[in-house]
């Protein structure tokens, strides 16, 4: 078990090179992790090898360490990527690009340095020259306290706007969803460092504390969400997977890997006996939440899912995604069904301006609010599924949203920066403010 000093925060500290050589961090490894981290990272090793750190590549796999400093044409990365060994990867795809071939090559000629950050523990906390971008925000189910993801850290704000009232630094570089637990005890954030590690923090958020942590994977994780009983936390991952984790221990409870693509959304169902995940392969997938085993399809494919939300009591659930339409369905099949119906489908809203990023459905049950690549909020009647309003005032992309407990308010973040209050029944903007401290002034 990992517990963390509750005001410990990580400090990145960067090896520098000289100008001319590619640096490992920031050119190779995003290569890799683009084209190869699907079959090469620790979950799934093709033939041994993880290509997602610099350790992984001097371990190497079966045949050996993949490269051989100073030597491009002896290392097995770039005679695999080249063709000259078979079968050429990535393995059913083409080619890379030259000049990303070009790039690896020259960094293993000018030595193969390791200029991976080295993170150290401080008890400093972040500090902001701007505002950082907002990935996740959510409303205390008491409605008193706002959570809204920082840059290593969660900030629990007034819900009124009026001022921070904790900081809650973690290791995490970003945090992509927050969760409170129906009696408020209990906030689960899921986040992480990109290329590097997923995380899924406990935390205590009256006392500030955090009890424990889940490292997962070896990159972000996205969409974490909490069983109504409180029992379990379902994540989704860049290795296809979606896991589930008990909240008492931080224990991994088992991997699905039934999507073929990202996975970026989970939501329980009413009973927490299941759960729907959401993602990139298009599909709206339900899950045995207690066996840990696919059960069905719940949509029909049409765009890439990035949300999904449900009613508040019923099995009913709202997802969206890129093709900007939010569509209700419901989790039980009214009878089997053939292939091409969709029984489950309840109604299909309008488009909104842009592909789906973040849903909400209100926890009185009568408005669903719809966010992503338009700077406008959509606010639909859960009911009858008409748009009766837009809350504007966002100058770029929304990624998170967060109805008050009553439903009477409405909280936005996204790619400005900003934190937004507005009033449900008609977008009237309350209050917009900055949800870190800024340092003014600095050089940089
Ligand atoms: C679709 C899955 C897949 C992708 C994507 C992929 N690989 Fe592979 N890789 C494999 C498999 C499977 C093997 C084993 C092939 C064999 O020996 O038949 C392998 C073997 C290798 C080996 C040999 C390792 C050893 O020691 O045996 C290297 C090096 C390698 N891959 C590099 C890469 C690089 C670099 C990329 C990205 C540009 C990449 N792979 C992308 C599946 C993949």
């Amino acid at each position: 078990m990992h517990w963390r000093i509750a005001l410990g925060c990580l400090v990145i500290i960067p090896v520098y090179l000289s100008a001319s050589d590619p640096s490992f961090s920031r050119e190779i490894q995003p290569i890799l992790q683009k084209n190869c981290a699907g079959c090469h990272q620790p979950a799934a090793k093709s033939s041994g090898l993880d290509l997602t750190n610099y350790a992984g590549l001097s371990t190497g796999g079966k045949h050996g360490p993949a490269f051989a400093a100073g030597a491009p044409t002896d290392s097995l990365v770039i005679r695999y990527m080249t063709g000259e060994m078979k079968p050429s990867m990535p393995l059913g795809g083409s080619i890379l690009p030259a000049h990303d071939i070009d790039t690896i090559r020259d960094w293993i000629k000018s030595g193969a340095k390791d200029d991976s950050p080295v993170e150290v523990t401080s008890t400093e906390p972040s500090t902001y020259h701007q505002a950082p971008v907002i990935t996740a925000l959510r409303f205390s189910p008491d409605g008193k306290f706002l959570a809204v993801g920082g840059n290593r850290e969660i900030l629990l704000h007034n819900a009124d706007g009026s001022g921070i009232v904790k900081r809650l630094p973690g290791k995490a570089e970003r945090i992509l969803s927050i969760a409170f637990s129906a009696d408020g005890t209990l906030l689960v954030a899921g986040g992480g460092t990109p290329s590097r590690f997923g995380e899924i923090q406990f935390w205590n958020p009256r006392e500030g504390k955090l009890l424990r942590t889940a490292e997962v994977t070896s990159d972000t994780v996205f969409g974490a969400s909490l069983s109504p009983d409180g029992k379990k936390v379902a994540v989704g991952c860049t290795d296809n997977t979606v896991r589930a984790f008990d909240t008492a221990n931080a224990k991994e409870l088992y991997k699905i890997s039934s999507h073929e693509n990202w996975v970026l959304a989970t939501v329980f169902g009413t009973d927490s006996k299941r759960f729907v995940s959401v993602g990139r392969d298009r599909a709206a997938k339900l899950v045995d939440a207690n066996a840990g085993q696919f059960l069905e399809n719940v949509n029909q494919m049409r765009g890439e899912l990035s949300a999904v939300a449900r009613h508040p009591k019923k099995d009913v659930i709202v997802i969206g995604g890129e093709d900007r339409i939010p569509y209700i369905y419901m989790l039980d099949r009214p009878r089997n069904i053939k292939v091409g119906e969709e029984l489950t489908l309840i109604r299909k809203l309008d488009p909104e301006d842009g592909a789906i990023f973040a849903l909400d459905w209100s926890p009185d049950g009568k408005w669903i609010a719809v966010a992503g690549a338009s700077p406008s909020v959509g606010i639909y009647d859960a009911d009858s599924g008409a748009k009766l309003t837009a809350c504007r005032g966002h100058s770029a992309g929304i990624y998170a949203v967060s109805f008050s407990p009553d439903g009477t308010r409405l909280a936005t973040g996204g790619f400005d920066g900003q934190v937004r209050l507005y009033r449900t029944k008609d977008c009237v903007l309350e209050k917009a403010f900055v949800p870190v401290p800024i340092i003014t002034g600095g050089t940089q």
